[in-house]
């Protein structure tokens, strides 16, 4: 196994660590906790500033008309080159719950005649909760069907085995948020499109950290989150990918800002164009105006060479964890071949709960933990180091043998 001295020298992605904040109190601090909030770009802070002190506080509503009113379509159009969308297609609006809930009444209406929606069970709980309204909402005939799996991985046959004449939609996470599982897109695309069935992705896990192309996979739908590899910061909009091809999807929440021309205030107003018409009210305009520091860095990076180093740290860190912590009762919970793995991996543990907190408070280690028993780490290539991967086996090494799990085992913190 090569030093991570000279990996980290040779790293073509090293200095990108410096775009974002590290705070110098806590030098040795090991952030693997990027997959679900990532770190702050030194260049948001900037524009935050400028955004509140001067748009907001000098220039006031004049602001609406000096770029304001764009920012969800030009910060779309910066995802949208990340997810392989044309310009148009793409939209900063709501929350990824909401987009999901707007894409899958869109797929419905339009198929009629079909009524089930096709998921897994790897997918995000919330997402099913949602797909399961949307279902709701269309009527009692319509059904969310749940492929099972061994919560690790997926398999195209399982896909095919349960698409059917009835199947709409189907909607699955590209990389699933527990395991790391990371589907073909294209693959299941080609299968969905084959038995008449559209396809809505939650692309949350892999945005900013896989390369993407939904226009070659004829993607029709698809959502995520921005506060992730996106380094869009606590709560930030969510996008929304509408194909063009065909016109084929509305908005089931139309409102005044998805209008071609909102200060018209027309309520015959016709949709905008393109994903625009998937607004619905006045966007939040500083969170979705800092979603563009993270995908204009991503976009710098390269997300080629930001998947070539995810794919050799976690790589690294399950061969470590196979070499060095199996004896602790550790074992690798996510694919453990890269092509079907996205940047996260997880470990399972009987007493992962107590190895976390004792790895946060002990060890200045931030992972996050998954009832019952899952660890997950998350290598986001812009600020992870190889030495970091290393470090994290010996602090896992560490809390197993010094006590440490017993000291935290009985402490339920809210967010783990
Ligand atoms: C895969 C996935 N989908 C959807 C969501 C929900 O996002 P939001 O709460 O922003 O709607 C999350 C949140 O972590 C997620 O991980």
């Amino acid at each position: 196994m090569s030093s991570t001295t000279d990996l980290d020298a040779s790293d073509p992605l090293a200095h990108f660590r410096e775009q974002f904040v590290h705070n110098l109190d806590e030098p040795g601090l090991i952030y693997l906790d990027g997959n679900s909030l990532g770190r702050l770009p030194k260049r948001s802070a900037l524009a935050a500033a400028n955004l509140i002190n001067d748009q907001w506080g000098n220039r006031l509503i004049r602001s609406w008309n000096e770029g304001w009113f764009e920012i969800p379509n030009r910060v779309g159009d910066l995802i949208g080159k990340l997810i392989g969308a044309h310009a148009g297609e793409v939209v900063l609006a709501d929350n990824t719950s909401v987009c999901l809930f707007k894409g899958a009444v869109a797929a419905l209406k339009a198929q009629p005649g079909r009524t089930e929606i096709l998921t897994d069970d790897m997918n995000f709980p919330s997402d099913i909760q949602i797909l399961r309204s949307a279902a709701e909402c269309m009527g009692p005939e319509y059904t969310v069907k749940i492929i099972r799996t061994d919560g690790i991985s997926g398999s195209l046959d399982s896909v095919r085995n349960h698409l059917g004449d009835q199947t709409a939609l189907v909607s699955l996470s590209q990389v699933a948020y527990k395991s790391g599982w990371l589907w073909d897109l294209s693959d299941v695309c080609k299968l969905a499109k084959n038995s008449g069935a559209l396809t809505l992705w939650d692309l949350s896990h892999s945005v900013g950290a896989v390369p993407i192309d939904l226009t070659a996979a004829e993607a029709d739908l698809a959502v995520g989150c921005t506060y992730k590899y996106l380094n869009g910061g606590p709560g930030a909009p969510a996008f929304i990918y509408v194909s063009q091809n065909n016109n084929l999807f509305s908005n089931p929440i139309s409102g005044w800002y998805g209008t071609e021309n909102p200060f018209q205030f027309d309520f015959e107003a016709q949709p905008a164009a393109g994903a625009g018409g998937f607004i619905t009210g006045t966007p939040p305009i500083l969170s979705s105006a800092l979603v563009a520091s993270g995908a204009e860095i991503t976009l710098e990076a390269g997300i080629e060479k930001i998947r070539a180093k995810s794919i050799a740290l976690t790589q690294r860190f399950i061969e470590l964890v196979n070499e060095h912590l199996v004896s602790y009762g550790f074992q690798v919970a996510s694919p453990l071949d890269s092509t079907n793995r996205g940047s996260h991996v997880s470990l399972f543990h009987p007493e992962a709960q107590a190895v976390g907190q004792a790895l946060i408070h002990e060890e200045s280690v931030i992972p996050d933990f998954r009832p019952p028993d899952l660890l997950r780490f998350g290598f986001t290539p812009l600020y992870t180091r190889y030495a970091d991967v290393d470090d994290t086996i010996e602090r896992l090494k560490r809390v197993s043998e010094n006590g440490a799990i017993s000291r935290w085992r009985h402490v339920n913190p809210l967010i783990p």
